[in-house]
């Protein structure tokens, strides 16, 4: 406790996004676990149309026009939240373009300045998708995001830690996650 008595605590929202667009990701259902490890107050979105976004021209972004469309909403969704968590697959050795595409959105709009932010990367392979959670970090940086120490986290071999039904079936990851999610909601509260 804080000293903050519950009417006193400032409003929590945090954004989830994952890297991945296949149904049955396993970035998606990290973000899933990470939610049910957060505390009731705070409230819980995920954005999950990064297929929907056009490619980035800053052509586009520079004509001085309101932003409209799927753009308008990624970044409405990005403004409403004070934390932000980001959990995301590599592809050869790098962030998915979807979500790379996603984030060359708000580059100059500035919705990650100064707000407090999670990188997770999970793969399959024993490094974790190490390479994309370090572009990720460096693109993040570039934007102004603040990544808290403890919230940039790497995940190997990530297919053998979910039961049959898809749900988190490795405790050590389990209590990685539970220390990240109290990590972020302290920095964002
Ligand atoms: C085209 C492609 C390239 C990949 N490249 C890498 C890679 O460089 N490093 C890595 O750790 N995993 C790589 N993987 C494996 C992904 O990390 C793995 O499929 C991951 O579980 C996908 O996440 P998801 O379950 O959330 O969709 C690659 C997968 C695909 C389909």
């Amino acid at each position: 406790m804080n000293g903050k008595g519950q009417s006193e605590q400032k409003s929590i929202k945090i954004l989830g996004i994952s890297g991945s667009l296949r149904a049955q990701s396993a970035n998606s259902r990290i973000l899933s676990a990470l939610q049910h490890l957060l505390p009731p107050h705070v409230e819980y979105e995920t954005y999950s149309k990064l297929s929907d976004l056009p490619h980035f021209n800053p052509d586009l972004d520079d004509s001085g026009l309101p932003v409209h469309g799927e753009v308008g909403q990624w970044r409405a969704h990005l403004a409403w939240a004070n934390a932000i968590v980001i959990c995301t697959p590599e592809y050869a050795r790098g962030v998915p373009g979807s979500l790379k595409n996603a984030l060359d959105w708000v580059v100059s709009s500035g919705e990650f300045v100064g707000k407090p932010t999670a990188a997770i990367g999970a793969s399959p392979h024993p490094q974790g998708g190490s390479a994309a959670l370090d572009s990720l970090v460096g693109t993040l940086g570039m934007m102004s995001a603040v990544i808290p120490e403890g919230a940039g986290l790497c995940i190997p071999f990530i297919t053998k830690k979910f039961a049959a039904d898809g749900t988190l079936n490795d405790a050590e990851t389990e209590d990685t996650l539970r220390k990240l999610a109290a990590v972020l909601v302290e920095t964002a509260g």
